[in-house]
């Protein structure tokens, strides 16, 4: 603010009259100044809340949507339960009454129809329990995830059987979260880092975890059959696969379900791979969960 006094006299009363303009007109300019300001703040709070108002009505939608697939493939899946036992059912019935009339061939494709009805009734299932998982409300406690990781590998031995798988786990932390939901995010990853190093004679398999910003960040990372890292953002998706079943088997739930569940706890997931090369999955927890 520049000083618009000029000293011409030196009468005190002039110089009281001039230091009184001057007084006046900085408070006009500290005036002008404190609207502008004001001016600017209602204009930043105003886009603020608008912002706001957007980012909660887009919340809003995307749980309500979220809410009506849940509850679509809840129904779905009940729904295609019925006339799926039907169909197993009239099977064996025609096996068990008309069988010695049918030819080989015929017999071969009641055979096949009743494996097509077992894996059918085994996507149903998952897709059920991916429903509930979606469904069911969180039951945030402390959870101890070394001792919780240990008993997930401890209950894969069945696919580690004629194996030596080697397992580098670093140290974990305890987390805030719901037991159960962070068993199955593990069961998940290690089972798939299972059951793609299966090819691998060399298996191994490192879990662990880093500290990042405002959040922990976990990984399980395997040198098995890996991706092609185009598709890493679609494995997240509802039966969506990569290797044929023939290969591995699987019904394409288990990387959608570990999303929803993080996503619940307010974390990311992401997976990093190569062909041959093998694969790491990551996923983050808020540090204070
Ligand atoms: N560790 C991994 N290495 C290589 N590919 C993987 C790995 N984990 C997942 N994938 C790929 O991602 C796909 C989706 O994984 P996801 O766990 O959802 O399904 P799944 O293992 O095939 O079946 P499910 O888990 O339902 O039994 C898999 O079919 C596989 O192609
Ligand atoms: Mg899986």
């Amino acid at each position: 603010m520049s000083s618009s006094v000029q000293l011409r006299s030196t009468d005190p009363q002039d110089l009281i009259r001039l230091l009184q303009e001057e007084l006046a007109q900085t408070n006009r300019e500290v005036m002008s100044l404190t609207l502008e300001l004001d001016k600017r703040v209602e204009q930043r709070t105003a886009a603020l809340q608008a912002a706001q108002r957007e980012l909660e009505c887009k919340n809003a939608r995307l749980e309500a949507a979220n809410r009506e697939l849940e509850a679509f493939s809840y129904s779905v899946s009940h729904d295609l339960r019925a006339p799926l036992r039907h169909l197993q059912g009239f099977t064996q019935a025609l096996q068990e009454e008309g069988g010695d009339q049918l030819s080989p061939e015929a017999r071969e494709y009641l055979r096949l129809i009743l494996r097509s009805t077992e894996t059918m009734s085994t996507l149903i299932d998952d897709l059920l329990s991916f429903a509930r998982t979606a469904q069911k409300p969180l039951q945030p406690e402390q959870v101890e995830l070394a001792p919780l990781v240990q008993q997930v590998v401890a209950q894969l031995r069945p696919e580690q059987s004629g194996r030596t798988i080697n397992w580098q786990l670093g140290v974990l932390p305890a987390v805030r979260g719901d037991e159960a939901m962070l068993r199955q995010v593990w069961l998940n990853l290690i089972g798939n880092a299972l059951k793609y190093t299966r090819n691998q004679p060399q298996p191994r398999i490192e879990i662990g975890c880093r500290p990042g910003d405002g959040e922990l960040l976990f990984f399980v990372k395997d040198n098995g059959a890996g991706f092609d890292p185009k598709y890493a953002e679609k494995l997240f998706g509802i039966f969506q696969r990569l290797h044929h079943p023939s290969e591995f088997e699987g019904s394409g739930l288990g990387l959608a379900i570990v999303r929803r569940i993080i996503e619940r706890h307010g974390g990311r997931t992401w997976g990093e791979g190569a062909p041959g090369l093998g694969a790491t999955f990551y996923f983050t927890l808020p540090r204070e969960s």
